[in-house]
């Protein structure tokens, strides 16, 4: 007889979310946003580091496999969120878990303070949301839909500050968003690029510190206060149109006086 013919075990139904989160020690699922693409809910993780997750409830099982293939990719990478974990659920695409950013995200952490970006805090913000765009950029990987929805803040007590902040939502290269990306850039010029997320990195800060926080904010140049070569390295990144010069790459904005000043030396 031969025992290699014995039928395969038939596949398994993947378990409900309730069943899955209770066999993985997350407790206490709340909602935490439900205005985005995939509902976002925050949990407590029973592993003994008494941290707060954040669960994200991917719809569809081919955004779901991409997220966490792009967050495989990214693993230890600084300035991105970690991915902790990442499961089928029953009725779901799949759930990707991250660590909680207490601060929440830029724009919502700006708006309820009620005051605009400073400079000091824009060159904190280059020099670690930089970071993590070289990161990426250094593996291949363009993240494609930087904006301050998508960089969240870590300890809320220390503001907005060099190490303090993290890109999370690394899953929707193909997906931008179009108010982050530079004019006409949809019409035959790839979207998706890393001169692109130099783009939305500058954009999303020059929207934070006019307190701009319905993403048009245009007139770079009233950027007044902040000092000169401030200035001009975000009007850099911010170049568009035919006939412009090239942005600086990530590796140049990093390598600015303002934002090496930023990192303390
Ligand atoms: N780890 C986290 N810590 C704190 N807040 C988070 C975290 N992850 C997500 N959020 C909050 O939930 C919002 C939505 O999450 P996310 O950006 O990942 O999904 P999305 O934009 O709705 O989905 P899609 O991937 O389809 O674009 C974020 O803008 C942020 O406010
Ligand atoms: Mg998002």
């Amino acid at each position: 007889m031969n025992e290699d013919a014995s039928p395969p075990p038939p596949p398994q139904e993947p378990c409900t979310l309730e069943e899955c989160l209770r066999n993985r020690g997350y407790a206490a699922p709340r909602p935490l946003r439900s205005d985005g693409n995939a509902p976002v809910y925050r949990a407590d993780d029973r592993d003994g580091s008494g941290r707060s997750v954040v669960l994200k409830l991917v719809r569809s099982a081919a955004d779901f496999a991409a997220e966490r293939r792009r967050h495989e990719r990214l693993r230890g990478a600084a300035g991105i969120v970690a991915l902790l974990d990442a499961f089928v659920a029953r009725g779901h695409g799949g759930v990707i878990v991250t660590p909680l950013c207490a601060g929440g995200d830029l724009l919502d952490f700006v708006s309820a303070r009620g005051a605009p970006l400073g400079a000091a805090e824009a060159a904190a913000l280059l020099h670690t949301a930089g970071a993590a765009v070289a990161a990426a950029h250094g593996r291949g990987t363009v993240l494609g839909d930087l904006k301050p929805e998508n960089i969240c803040v870590l300890e809320p007590q220390h503001g907005i500050a060099r190490g303090n902040v993290a890109v999370i939502d690394v899953g929707t290269a193909l997906n931008v968003t179009a108010a982050y990306q530079p004019r006409g850039a949809g019409g035959g010029q790839p979207r998706h690029s890393e001169a692109n997320d130099v783009f939305a990195l500058g954009k999303s800060i020059a929207n934070l510190l006019l307190f701009k926080l319905d993403s048009c904010a245009d007139d770079v140049a009233s950027l007044a206060a902040l000092p000169a070569p401030a200035r001009e390295l975000l009007c850099a990144m911010l170049r568009e149109g035919p006939g412009a010069q090239p942005r600086p790459s990530i590796a140049e904005v990093l390598a600015h006086p303002w934002v090496v000043a930023a990192g303390g030396g």
